[in-house]
């Protein structure tokens, strides 16, 4: 059994990474600092069904504050870490830019410090495929240059592959950045697209269409994000970046026409332009994290949708 710190274990990626060690039978230290960025109860409730498995702890601490960092390891010895905390979103960077340097830069150096204090086997972290930003051809591949990011949250993302390169190459601590493409399924972020259009559809209100519906996204299910997390955190490498994607990208008004067609209503449609900081297109190479990791995805979008609409109709009983 290791010990593996989860950081934002209250959000939705690191809930389903720590509950997927756990039941594994692994020990847990999660930390997340419950901020109020979307609704509080969703993430109470992950912490609660954390809870209920043994082997977990929690710290209810901000990654931006050094001594709480440290007095995570002073209290346990921690063999593998997974970064999954952080200010997420793309239009919030616009509203609170500091809360992405509090979180994403200072909250993830806090870590990197710890790491080189305290030697461990492995540490991940997420990046996102924001990174990809302006220069690079889709479908992106981790070769291309990403050195002009369209929004700050893109660019502090990429500032943490950086500054882990940089504790790479000076302490030997070995770190791999997952660039994760648009993650989606039960549990999900209300502030993503999915969350938003079927809360939306529900109540009968309109939904927003960025960009007169021509974007394109790869939708990757969390399932899939899961196993190439563990893979990940199963596979030490000294540095290594990888594309966690689906790829196959799905066209919005696709996606959107699969959701009607499982809540069984047509959605009314209020077109607009593209957002500030906004990407028209994502889709992932998966050819190297296939190669080095057997990420594998197998959920599609129709299937994935379909779980989230279950999931959702079961927790607000609607
Ligand atoms: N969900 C996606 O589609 C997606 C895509 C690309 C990258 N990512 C990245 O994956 C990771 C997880 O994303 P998510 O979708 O689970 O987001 P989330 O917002 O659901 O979870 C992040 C958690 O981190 C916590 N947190 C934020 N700042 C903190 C701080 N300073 N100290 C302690 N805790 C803090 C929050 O309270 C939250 O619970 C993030 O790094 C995100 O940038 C997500």
């Amino acid at each position: 059994m290791k010990t593996y710190l989860v950081t934002g274990a209250a959000g939705f990626i690191g809930f389903h990474v720590a509950q997927a060690l756990l039941e594994r039978g692994e020990r847990v230290v999660g930390f997340d600092e419950m901020n109020e960025y979307y609704d509080l109860k969703l993430k109470k409730d992950r912490v609660a069904r954390l809870f209920t498995r043994d082997n977990f702890t929690f710290y209810e601490e901000d990654l931006a504050d050094a001594e709480a960092v440290e007095g995570v390891f002073a209290d346990h010895k921690i063999d593998i870490i997974a970064n999954l905390a952080a200010q997420a979103g793309v239009r919030y960077s616009l509203i609170d830019p500091h809360a992405y340097v509090r979180s994403n830069l200072k909250g993830f150096m806090n870590l990197l410090e710890a790491a080189r204090r305290h030697p461990v086997e492995n540490f991940v972290y997420a990046s996102s495929s924001s990174v990809y930003g302006k220069t690079s051809r889709s479908p992106f591949k981790e070769s291309q240059r990403v050195d002009a990011p369209v929004s700050l949250y893109a660019a502090t993302k990429r500032a943490g592959e950086l500054m882990a390169h940089s504790y790479h190459h000076i302490f030997k601590i070995p770190l791999t950045g997952l660039r994760l493409f648009t993650v989606y399924g039960p549990w999900g972020r209300p502030d993503m697209a999915l969350f938003i259009f079927t809360k939306a559809i529900m109540e009968g209100s309109p939904i927003k269409v960025f960009n007169h519906g021509k974007m394109r996204r790869d939708f990757t299910y969390i399932d899939d994000i899961v196993a190439g997390i563990l893979a990940s955190l199963a596979n030490p490498f000294e540095y290594e970046i990888f594309n966690l994607g689906n790829s196959t990208t799905v066209p919005l008004m696709d996606f959107i026409a699969t959701l009607e067609e499982y809540l069984g209503v047509d959605a009314e449609k209020e077109f607009l332009p593209l957002q500030p900081g906004d990407v028209v297109e994502t889709a992932a190479d998966i050819t190297k994290a296939r190669e080095m990791l057997g990420f594998d995805p197998k959920i599609d979008i129709k299937e994935g949708i379909k779980r989230f609409v279950e999931w959702y109709r079961e927790y607000y009983g609607v």
